[in-house]
């Protein structure tokens, strides 16, 4: 299923003006040429990728490189090379981002030409009194939470979700970031994990897919751009991970229930895969 979120498909984020983790400015692209379909004659992208990547076990090589056989739009190996978009164009042996022009061509800080997959958690629970009743907004909604980190790299409050590992499945991914960057897993002690097990197990093998397609990250090039597969793992009672306490690891600087509203502003595409899981919850919960 590919469900597209209103507002989430046109480029906003990957047009701005610096290129993050550099100086290297994108070309202007005004709305109008977005669109590989519209002619931009005078259309002149710097070429830019990342030092850093280079020689990283989780980045490419360059296109051009002998070693290099890319099997675009298939499963290459353990590499997923398919878009949630479709088939994608190679254009000059380099893929071509299927929703248009970003300023700038090669893969940035991005590890793979194409698509590069990541997956999101968006962990919730109801706000409650000190009763332990659902507390309701000004409109007498109930008000939901989700579990929010703080990047290390932006600064910006996000989904602790992370990039998918070769070969791994993208629901693994989710409950992996989340484990990782909201609960600290990395550093937490083995035995303080294993009491919660079960429990655990249960409530995230119980994901609601609420999208799956391109993202608009910062990050994009006209060459290499994310995708992501968000999933909500909703706790009604608040007794799972609900009363948990949560520990920023790995990536993450800050981890926090945050109470979802409408205006919400946050990382990437990450406001309107939350806006989507607030719509469903609340009718959820008017339905029962
Ligand atoms: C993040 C995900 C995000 C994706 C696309 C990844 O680096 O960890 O949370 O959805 O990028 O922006």
């Amino acid at each position: 299923m590919n469900i597209i979120l209103v507002g989430m498909i046109t480029h906003f984020k990957c047009r701005l003006d610096v290129y993050p983790r550099s100086s290297v400015e994108r070309f202007p692209v005004p709305d109008d040429k977005v669109s590989w379909a519209v002619d931009y004659k005078e259309y002149r992208p710097r070429n830019h990728t990342a030092q850093s990547i280079h020689g990283k076990p989780w980045a490419d090589p360059e296109i051009g490189d002998p070693e290099f056989n890319p099997n675009w739009n298939h499963l290459d190996k353990n590499v997923d090379r398919q878009s949630y978009t479709g088939q994608y164009k190679i254009v000059d042996s380099y893929p071509l981002n299927p929703i248009g022009r970003t300023g700038i061509i090669g893969r940035g800080v991005l590890g793979r030409w194409g698509p590069n997959h990541a997956a999101d958690p968006v962990v919730t629970r109801w706000k409650r009194l000190q009763s332990g009743e659902v507390e309701k907004d000004n409109s007498n909604k109930p008000i939901l939470q989700f579990v929010a980190i703080k990047r290390g790299d932006t600064g910006e409050w996000a989904l602790p979700g992370g990039m998918v590992d070769p070969g791994e499945k993208v629901t693994k991914t989710a409950v992996r970031e989340f484990r990782e960057e909201a609960m600290n897993s990395l550093v937490m002690p083995q035995g303080k994990i294993n009491i919660c097990e079960q429990k655990f197990e249960s409530f995230f093998s119980n994901g609601e897919e609420v999208y799956k397609g391109y993202v608009d990250d910062p990050r994009n090039t006209d060459n290499a751009w994310m995708e992501t597969a968000a999933y909500n793992f909703h706790d009604d009672s608040g007794h799972v991970v609900g009363a948990l306490n949560l520990h920023a690891g790995d990536d993450a600087v800050g981890v926090t229930w945050v109470d979802a509203t409408p205006d919400l502003q946050l990382y990437a595409s990450h406001s309107s895969i939350v806006k989507e899981v607030l719509k469903r919850r609340l009718n959820a919960f008017s339905s029962v």
